[in-house]
Parts: C-alpha cells; structure tokens; sequence
C-alpha cells in the first residue's frame, strides 16, 4: 500500500517573511502556505521516497494568537488522518511561541490506540522562510525521518535535529535555533544525517492526564476558563480577587480554574494564598505548579490546593481545562 505523509500548516515563522533575507527577527509570522513550504525544502522528495504528500492548511496564525478554535480543528483534522490505515504519520508546522502548550494539548486528547503507533510531528524554525539561512527546512526533513522510523509514535516535536515529547517540552530560548529543552527528563532522540537515533523512550501513554475524549472537544462551544497567577515578592492577591470579581460576574465564560506558578516547591505569598482560598471556597479549582524551569512540586501530606502532577504552569492550564471539561461532560 502507497503510504501518505500528511502535512497540516499552522503558521508560525516557519512560514514567516521579512523584508530583507538577512532580517531574522523584524519578520511576520504565518506569512507561507504549507504547499510553497514545503516545495521550498531541498530533498524532501528525496526523503519522501515513495510516500504520497497530502497537505491541509488547518490555519495561518502567530502563535502567539494561538486559539481554542484552532486547536478544536487541528484536533479533528489530526485524527481524521490518524484513523486512515496508508497515512503513515502527520507533521504540523506551527510556531515556537506557544508549540509545547499544543503539543499538550494534542497529547492529551488525540486517541490513544492510533497515537501508540503513529507519530504526530510538530515542527517549526527559529528563522522566517525569507531568512538566507533558514532552518525550517532541516526540521522538516527531520520531521518526515521521525514519521517514517520504525517504531516512533506519540505527539512529538522536532527542532535543531533533537526530537522533544509533549509533555516534557519547553520553549527555553528566544533566538537560538535549539530553543527547545526536555529539561531533566532529556530528549527523546536526535536526528542526523535522516537517521534517528534513540536516547530515550518513545512517549509513554499518560493515562493520568486528565483526558478528554476527542468528540467532547470537536462539540465544546466554551472552553472553562482558566487563569494563571505567578508567586512574586510584593505579590498581593489583588489579581485573584480581580479574576474571580470579573470572572464570576461573566455569564458567558466564568472563571472556572487558576493555575498558580508558584515560587520554589509550591509555595505561596500568604496573601495570594488566602485569596486562592477565597476562590476555592467559591467553587474555583486551584492547581500549584512551579515557576522553576527543572523540577516538580514534590506533594506534602497535607496540602491545601491541588499540585500539578509535574507539568509546567501552561500545560498544568491545559490540563486543568480538559478535567473541567471532563467533568462538565
Ligand atoms: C510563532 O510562535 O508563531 C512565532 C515565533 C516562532 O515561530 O518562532
């Protein structure tokens, strides 16, 4: 069977285009579609070898602008493909800004029996498209030797030849093209010269993430609100009681949950504790995270807020918002 590689287009400054080649940064994002993209990338027919290129262009956005919408859609579309026995796997271009919060999100909601042996592939560049050295090509070619190594599945993402898993993904520079980090838990492999090269194991099924069936996200009108507030010196709970103030009056999107980057092992200027307490006791779900980049909040016995079962501040919302979901379901 002639097996197809599917190429889903997001944005980002994969596709991005500046004025002058040699500009790197004044660039606009999501400026390319996935088709000129990708007939842009030397040797990719190459690496395709017999596989057919199927591509969609799901949206044309800076990540940044990111949306519940877009993700509703890139999910559906992502499991369409999935469940058609000759696409091999699927690669999406997407921005860096916000990449780790989707792959997230794609994690815990695509269908776990096509993600234990496909691979979703998410990809991008630290250089726009009009760059005179850009490296999205490279990472496109490495995304397509990630779908087609034996074995590989999960959401994964691959930038600067390292290939990252969703949940330990982070976004850790703002200009180097290696700008992503697994922190402690490493890379899962490393791409070179098209060969992929196993440091790690391939993502495990997480079945402790809260996880939404991917029906209940194609149909979600509103998605829970969730907030997230940083611990800080001088930090007051003025920015609680402001969210739950507006929060609960808002008919249409009430507050429903904060994410706290808490300082150090989960812990919280007392007065921005006493106004989580607050929101608990309105009915609000609270979850710590940490602000620190390595690491996780280690649980105590006795503890007053949820703890975020070691996921980052953005993913512990992601998280949070598809139990709420969940459990409104
Ligand atoms: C974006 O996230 O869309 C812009 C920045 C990038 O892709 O590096």
């Amino acid at each position: 069977m002639t097996k197809k590689i599917v190429f889903l287009g997001t944005g980002g400054t994969i596709a991005g285009t500046a004025s002058s080649s040699s500009d790197n940064v004044g660039y606009l994002a999501a400026q390319v579609g996935v088709d000129d993209l990708l007939v842009a990338v030397p040797g990719l027919s190459e690496a395709l070898k017999d596989q057919v290129l199927v591509t969609e262009q799901v949206a044309q956005v800076d990540s940044k602008d990111m949306s519940f919408a877009i993700w509703q859609r890139l999910a559906v579309r992502v499991t369409h493909y999935l469940a058609q026995d000759d696409v091999a796997g699927l690669v999406i271009t997407h921005g860096t800004d916000t990449l780790e919060e989707t792959a997230f999100f794609l994690h815990a909601v695509l269908p776990r029996e096509q993600l234990a042996c496909k691979s979703v592939v998410l990809t991008c560049a630290m250089r726009p498209a009009s760059s005179n050295t850009p490296d999205g090509p490279q990472n496109i070619l490495d995304a397509v030797s990630v779908v087609n190594t034996q074995g590989a599945h999960g959401v994964l993402v691959v930038c600067a030849g390292t290939v990252h898993g969703a949940l330990a993904v982070q976004k850790v520079h703002p200009y180097r093209l290696d700008a992503f980090s697994s922190g402690e838990s490493g890379p899962i492999a490393f791409v070179e010269e098209g060969f992929v090269r196993l440091v790690n194991q391939w993502p495990l099924d997480l079945e402790d993430v809260s996880c939404s069936a991917i029906e209940s996200i194609a149909n979600a009108v509103h998605w829970p609100r969730v907030e997230i507030v940083m611990n800080y010196v001088g930090v007051s709970g003025a920015t609680v009681d402001a969210l739950m103030h507006f929060g609960l009056l808002d008919e249409v999107s009430p507050l429903a949950g904060l994410v706290v980057a808490a300082t150090g092992n989960g812990t919280i200027h007392r007065d921005l504790e006493a106004a989580l307490t607050r929101a608990v006791n309105a009915g609000v779900s609270v979850v710590v995270s940490t602000r620190c980049q390595l690491g996780c909040v280690i649980a105590q016995q006795v503890q007053q807020f949820k703890d975020a079962q070691g996921l980052s501040p953005v993913k512990a919302r992601v998280a949070l918002m598809l139990s709420l979901m969940a459990s409104v379901d």
